[in-house]
């Protein structure tokens, strides 16, 4: 049905337009009942629903219907597979119709900047293009079930320590490199039906009433259609974040800041066009829901099948000496730890689903007739030493083939609102994996956690499986990948760090009312690889429990234009006796030399899946975009000419092929040129360089260096040209007018001159 919603705001009162922008309680939009508009509901989200009935709050602390719960961001994104997270977004829309919800609130595609950050297990990675594709890939799933979701928290929103009022200091390049992208995809790939500004103030203005970001960005720029809706009490000024772009506040302001609205349209401080436009979004999208309004009944047990599904696909196997797994069923096997028996599958805060079943690897792997004892160890949700318990694991351990240690983060580790202030498991924890060492030597841990941890003991212990916060199916998946029922085909979608001072926001997370993004866009993987450090586990990595061979890497043009698309190939081979699935990993490396940049950066990826000797050609699509960088002079992307290396890799750090390209681009960088202009910067730069040249000879004629006696007397003269440039690269162009080498009419002429041409 198309509706007029333009008329019908024409028919609403002031009161009433003004009401609709703000919340009727905790989780329902208000409705106005004599223009037949009903009020609807939203619900966090993002990984399952929360729908709270009585009493309500955006914390998780009371509790609300019995859901499933998804495996949370940080384990599906390790997944690198589009479809199977568009496939969660589709059961979570259906739930959603089937409970009368308008909204999910998610996904959260914040870049994890720091591991500290106590929301992390909500956020998808490190890195924006990854963080972008998924969060696309969800929404399209959830809102082709015609229910909306909400894109959160927009933006630069990355640690939970004061949130509410922290300004995040970051610098143009970098808000574009690897803040904003991951909205910016999901926004121009899906389009949401909501955006959800963030708490935080960015370079010193809430986000809540940031007219660039809102409106300029948001809006102007990716062509968003929904509407903005504020964090659960981030709004600060009512009528300023109206302006700004933010069209409904949430919750219930108790009607306060409606009256404000109404006020300030009444003196004329506000226009009540953008009042009547702001409605007319909210009310799009309300009724883009209603009007497709769907049958659908809760099936939990088919979800719950399709979490543990989820899982298994995203687990990511981190280490695995010897081949110690999979597991046989033939052999003993001791479950040691507390979240053998207590699976930690979920983060807390306002994502926290009151999970209708929870399965765990011990009850699962007796379900399945493993054989596998079982000593608690350490308790699921404390750090306490208990001599008994840890003895009674050792003589389990030893007694066993093999022992499977779940380890981990307990609750109150880490949550939504606060941050941690380590990195590390809880002692208990190291030193019963320690002790087991000793008598254990085929141990294996599993770990649970929303956020990397140190892992001392990652030399000792032959298999590492990283299974983060699966969901509540966490338990068959992970018994399905160590007995390998399911070959694991996770990957890491953030780096995981050896110890947390290793991270480039060390200096800088937390504390005080502002926080300095000094490390720019050398976040995570872009950072270990430009300092060439050592990881404990690079972005990217997993292993399988077979092998795959990478050939004959190609593109169809060996020569491109910025305006150019390429499509980049290569084929993969299984060449071990599994069935197994490969997540295929294409960055781009600037060699262009133009500026300073990563490494490389993640451009596109496919998971495929390969019977035992099968070969598959694995191709992506580049865009112009795969290849640029934001520059501040032009704020907008630039390409520059030159050499571009294209890899294939299995992870950022285990690159298979490489190839390079050669990018003719038309555009150019506007030329700075001025006195203080350096001769480096003249001679580096084609346009420039024979004027440059043409100054320096004048410059080393007066010092004497280009004299044919000097000419004579050198020995190198490569080196000696190689020296004198690099020590005129940082002279000023005044110095020729100082030295009086020319008149400062002259110099100025002549950079007009070049200025007009280029
Ligand atoms: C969180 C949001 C959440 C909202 C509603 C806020 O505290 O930051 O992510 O959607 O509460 O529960």
């Amino acid at each position: 049905m198309e509706r007029n919603v333009k008329e019908l705001v024409a028919k609403m009162t002031l009161e009433e337009k003004a009401g609709m922008c703000s919340g009727q309680d905790f989780w329902h939009l208000k409705g106005v009942e004599r223009l037949g508009i009903p009020g609807v509901m939203v619900s966090d989200g993002p990984h399952g629903l929360r729908k709270q009935d009585d009493k309500a709050d955006h914390l998780g602390i009371n509790e609300s219907i019995r859901a499933v719960c998804f495996p949370p961001a940080v384990l599906s994104a390790c997944s690198f597979d589009r479809e199977l997270l568009e496939e969660m977004g589709v059961a979570i829309g259906k739930e959603a119709q089937a409970t009368d919800l308008s909204v999910i609130l998610g996904p959260a595609v914040n870049i994890k900047r720091s591991p500290l950050c106590g929301r992390n297990f909500e956020y998808y990675s490190e890195d924006p293009y990854l963080a972008g594709e998924a969060a696309a890939a969800f929404i399209n799933g959830v809102q082709s079930q015609h229910v909306g979701t909400s894109l959160k928290h927009f933006a630069a929103n990355n640690q939970e320590y004061n949130r509410m009022n922290c300004s995040s200091e970051v610098d143009e390049r970098t808000m574009r490199e690897i803040y904003l992208p991951a909205f910016e995809t999901a926004v121009k790939k899906s389009q949401p039906y909501t955006v959800m500004c963030s708490y935080n103030r960015l370079n010193g203005t809430f986000a809540s009433e940031h007219p660039w970001l809102l409106t300029e960005v948001l809006r102007d720029e990716w062509g968003f259609k929904g509407y903005v809706m504020s964090d659960w009490g981030a709004v600060n000024d009512r009528v300023e974040a109206l302006k700004a772009g933010l069209e409904l506040e949430m919750p219930a302001s108790g009607g306060i800041n409606d009256q404000e609205i109404v006020r300030a349209v009444t003196d004329g401080t506000l226009d009540e066009a953008i009042l009547n436009r702001s409605v007319e979004r909210i009310l799009s999208s309300v009724f883009r829901y209603l009007d497709n309004r769907q049958e659908e009944t809760l099936n939990l047990n088919d979800d719950h099948e399709l979490a543990r599904h989820i899982a298994e696909e995203s687990i990511v196997l981190l280490k695995n000496e010897d081949s110690i797994l999979p597991l046989s069923a033939e052999e003993s096997v001791a479950f040691i730890g507390g979240f053998a028996k207590t699976p930690r599958f979920q983060g807390g805060g306002s994502s926290h689903i009151n999970s209708f079943r929870v399965d765990s690897a011990l009850d699962m792997a007796a379900a399945a007739g493993y054989t596998v004892s079982y000593a608690q160890g350490y308790p699921a949700n404390d750090d306490v030493y208990e001599e008994d318990a840890v003895a009674e694991a050792i003589r389990t351990a030893a007694a066993a083939d093999k022992a499977v240690i779940f380890a981990g983060l307990p609750d109150s580790f880490e949550s939504e609102g606060y941050d941690r202030s380590h990195m590390h498991l809880p002692d208990c924890q190291n030193r019963l994996i320690d002790e087991i060492l000793r008598v254990q030597p085929n141990t294996i841990v599993v770990l649970h956690n929303g956020s990397p941890v140190e892992m001392p003991w990652r030399g000792k212990v032959k298999g590492i499986v990283e299974a983060y916060l699966g969901g509540q199916a966490v338990g068959g998946a992970v018994v399905n990948i160590l007995y390998g029922k399911v070959n694991p085909s996770g990957k890491l979608a953030e780096t995981l760090p050896i110890k947390l001072s290793d991270n480039p926001a060390h200096l800088n997370f937390g504390d005080g009312a502002e926080v300095h993004y000094q490390e720019g866009i050398f976040v995570g993987y872009r950072y270990y690889d430009a300092k060439e450090m050592e990881v404990a586990f690079p972005f990217g990595h997993g292993l399988s429990y077979t092998e795959f061979r990478y050939s004959n890497l190609r593109t169809d043009k060996s020569v491109l234009t910025d305006t150019d698309t390429l499509t980049v190939s290569v084929d993969v081979t299984n060449t071990g006796n599994r069935t197994g699935k490969e997540a295929v990993q294409f960055y781009v490396a600037d060699r262009t030399g133009t500026c300073r940049r990563p490494k490389k950066e993640l451009k596109g990826f496919k998971k495929v899946a390969l019977e035992p000797g099968e070969t598959k050609t694995v191709s992506v699509t580049f865009e112009p975009r795969s290849f640029s960088w934001y520059n501040t002079d032009l704020h907008d992307w630039f390409i520059g000419s030159g050499t571009y290396e294209i890899l294939a890799g299995s992870s950022s750090r285990d690159i298979r092929q490489s190839l390079t390209l050669q990018m003719n681009s038309a555009q150019k960088l506007p030329l700075k040129l001025h006195m203080n202009t350096t001769f480096g910067e003249l001679l580096s730069d084609p346009r420039t360089r024979e004027y440059g040249l043409f100054l320096k000879k004048k410059m080393d004629d007066f010092f004497g260096d280009g004299s044919e006696a000097n000419e004579s007397e050198s020995s190198d003269e490569a080196v000696s040209d190689a020296m004198s440039e690099a020590i005129a690269a940082s002279i000023p162009l005044r110095n020729v007018v100082s030295f009086g080498l020319c008149t400062k009419e002259e110099v100025a002429e002549v950079l007009e001159k070049l200025s007009q041409n280029s």
